[in-house]
This record gives structure tokens, sequence and C-alpha cells, in this order.
């Protein structure tokens, strides 16, 4: 059985029906990993962390996904990044199907692989959806924040792959607004025009941001202002 530090109760549900909602603190947990054993909250350190979840290993669908993590490594640490996977298989049985991912790819899985052999983490982080035909974990993702709390999270079936260039759009789109009190718009990615918060008058907006564009008085958009030397 794993160590597994739990927040807080409001005392209203067990833990098991606790949802975790975007803001909150991602529960800690110690597990077995490709990468030894992991001490999730020491092992995050200061970085942002992506959690993803596959059914099983020694599949086809997940083969392509964790295949495609190991190819995006330059962006995962361009923006500060470390990915760890997760599925209810041993850490044997991760340490046997990493050399087909690594062939299929052509990419080096060097991230680490959770071994959530007894379905510890998997129930802490609500991987576990029976209807989805079993046991197995479906396919979940957690961005994690440096502060630990959860930013964004989205479950996928099992019989879908993910986009992970949509994880690092929605990385890219976390990680501006945080730095620059914005939001951004559909499909926005890094460098495009941004959203002006409706709390920010226009003047002031004009004042921070360049190129400001009003369509309604609540739906303003403009560039973020280069700051020198950056
Ligand atoms: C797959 O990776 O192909 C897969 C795994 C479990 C259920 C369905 C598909």
């Amino acid at each position: 059985m794993l160590d597994i530090q739990l927040g807080p109760s409001d005392g209203c549900g067990t833990v098991a029906d606790m949802a975790l909602h975007l803001g909150d603190i991602a529960p800690d947990f110690i597990a077995r990993s490709t990468a030894g054993e992991i001490s999730f909250h020491a092992w995050a350190g200061d970085s942002w962390v992506v959690l993803f979840s596959h059914p099983a290993d020694f599949t086809p669908v997940c083969t392509t996904e964790l295949g495609r993590v190991a190819q995006l490594k330059d962006e995962w640490d361009r923006r500060g990044v470390k990915p760890i996977a997760l599925s209810v298989d041993s850490t044997e049985d991760h340490e046997a199907w990493r050399p087909q991912i690594e062939s299929f790819s052509s990419a080096s899985v060097t991230y680490p692989i959770i071994a959530d052999e007894d379905r510890a983490v998997a129930s802490l982080y609500d991987m576990i959806h029976p209807g989805e035909g079993d046991t197995s974990s479906v396919r979940s993702v957690f961005v994690i924040d440096p502060a630990k709390k959860v930013r964004l999270s989205i479950t996928y079936p099992k019989s879908v792959g993910r986009n992970f260039d949509e994880i690092l759009r929605a990385v890219d789109a976390l990680q501006t607004t945080d730095r620059s009190a914005v939001s951004t718009p559909v499909d926005w990615r890094a460098g495009e025009r941004i959203i002006v918060p409706p709390t920010v008058p226009t003047d002031e907006a004009r004042e921070r941001f360049d190129d400001v564009e009003e369509f309604y008085p609540y739906l303003r958009t403009a560039r973020i202002r280069e700051e020198v030397g950056a």
C-alpha cells in the first residue's frame, strides 16, 4: 500500500467521493515508477507537471501517446514542464514496453512511468471509470502548476488518443495568463492577440497593452507589450 497524504475533508463526504477540482492542491503520494520511488510533490519541485494516465502497457493507442510525449521533450523543457505517465501495470511491464515505444516513436522515454498496481493513485485522481470497460485507468491529464494547484484536467476515453500539442497550447495559455493577467481567446496560440479582462477599463488597457481593439465594451483584444530586454 502506498503512503498517500490527503487534504483536509470538509466532513461532507468520504475521500473516495470527493472530486478533484481546478484550483485544488494536487494530492501528494509516494509511488513506484521507472525512475524509482517517487514522492510526487518533492519530485515536481518548482516545475509545472503534466500527470497523465493510460489504460495499459503494450496497447496500440497508448504506445502512440507515450511516444508523442517522448518526441515533445524539448517542448516540455522549454516551458519548465515535467511529464509523468501512470498506468496500473508493473514497473517490470513498463520497462519491457519502453523499447517498443522508443522504437515506434524514434524518441527516448526520459520521463517516469508510475506503476500504480494497487490503483491507489488512480483512485485518488479519479482515473478509474468503470463504465469505460474495466478497472484500468482512462486517459486522464492533469496540468499542475509550481504551487501544486490543479490548473487543467481533461479525460479521454480509452479508444481515443489525446492531442499533446493541445496540452502544450494550454500550458502556454496558462503561463501567459498567469504572467500578464489576461485571458486567451478560442484557438489562441503563443504570440497571438490576448483578451483584456472585462475588469480593466479601456484607458488602462491602452496603457498596459499594445494595439487594443474594442469590439464590444466586454470584448477587447490586444497584444502583450514585449518587455525591454526580454
Ligand atoms: C489502446 O491503447 O489501444 C487501448 C488500450 C485499452 C483499451 C482500448 C485501447
